[in-house]
């Protein structure tokens, strides 16, 4: 098995992590969701609270790894390989209906290529065991420079109408280029906040423009209550716009 490999981005609040609660309902299962947003969002909207379970985020599992070693003097196996088996282990929160990975929050000073690297080289591993994983980005398009999924087979661009979320689109697509990222298909999707004219826009952009998330206030109150978003009604706003957008990537909705 090889997992169709789904990135979601955009500007911060755009919608993406919604975006990611709400497509994971109807991708092919078994799905396997990547959160690399540092604020644990896509968790809290699906309602696993894997720290319950005993899981942990990656910069966790890793900064205990970190401080284990200072206090062993012969370490026999790499600290990547260490990280690697607690990955699988310690990381992968296993849902009723789908499996969640969460990044984190560095909890020591320098930057995220720790692990980002572990993640870099284990995603192709565990891609194995899944038909489906989707990545939910943190704001901007940094994250795309980590470059954590080298192999998308869908980009999926979750546009506000906004200047910036315009430029958004056009810097998405350097950087990718720059990096070296592979993908099979660009999607720009725009959202609740879209007027025609904003989707008009769009249209025009020279890319594939799969249509608008519409406004939904049962999904507002879902995320402001903090219940699941896998429960949100499937003839609401929001779950109706999704399964439309979906079917015009060419996904079979389950
Ligand atoms: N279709 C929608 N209808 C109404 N509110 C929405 C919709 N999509 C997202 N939101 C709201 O917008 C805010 C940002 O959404 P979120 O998915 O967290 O964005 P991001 O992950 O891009 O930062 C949240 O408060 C969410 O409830
Ligand atoms: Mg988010």
């Amino acid at each position: 098995m090889m997992a169709r490999k789904v990135v979601s981005t955009g500007r911060g609040g755009a919608g993406k992590s919604s975006f990611v609660a709400l497509i994971s309902k109807y991708l092919k299962a078994p799905t396997l969701l990547i959160d690399l947003d540092p604020d644990l969002s896509l968790a809290d909207m699906l309602g696993f609270d894997f720290h319950k379970e005993g899981k942990r985020t990656v910069c966790e599992a890793l900064y205990d790894v970190i401080e284990k070693r200072k206090s062993n003097i012969s370490p026999t196996i790499t600290t990547h390989d260490l990280m690697e088996s607690l990955l699988w282990s310690d990381c992968l929160y296993e849902g009723r209906k789908m499996d969640l990975i969460t990044l984190g929050t560095k909890l020591t000073e320098g930057c995220l290529c720790a692990p980002d690297e572990i993640l870099r080289k284990t995603i192709p591993k565990l891609a194995k065991n899944y038909a489906s994983m989707v990545v939910d980005s943190p704001a901007g398009v940094e994250h795309l420079n980590r470059n954590i999924v080298s192999d998308i087979n869908d980009l999926f661009v979750v546009c506000d109408p906004s200047d910036k979320s315009l430029k958004h689109i056009s810097r998405v697509k350097e950087i990718i280029k720059q990096v070296g990222i592979r993908y099979s298909h660009f999607y720009l999707v725009a959202n609740y906040e879209c007027n025609e004219e904003a989707e008009k826009y769009l249209q025009g952009k020279g890319e594939v423009y799969l249509g608008k998330i519409d406004y939904d206030a049962y999904l507002e109150q879902y995320n402001l209550e903090g219940k699941s978003l896998l429960g949100l009604p499937e003839d609401s706003p929001a779950s109706l716009s999704i399964k439309r957008i979906l079917a015009k990537a060419g996904y079979q909705i389950r």
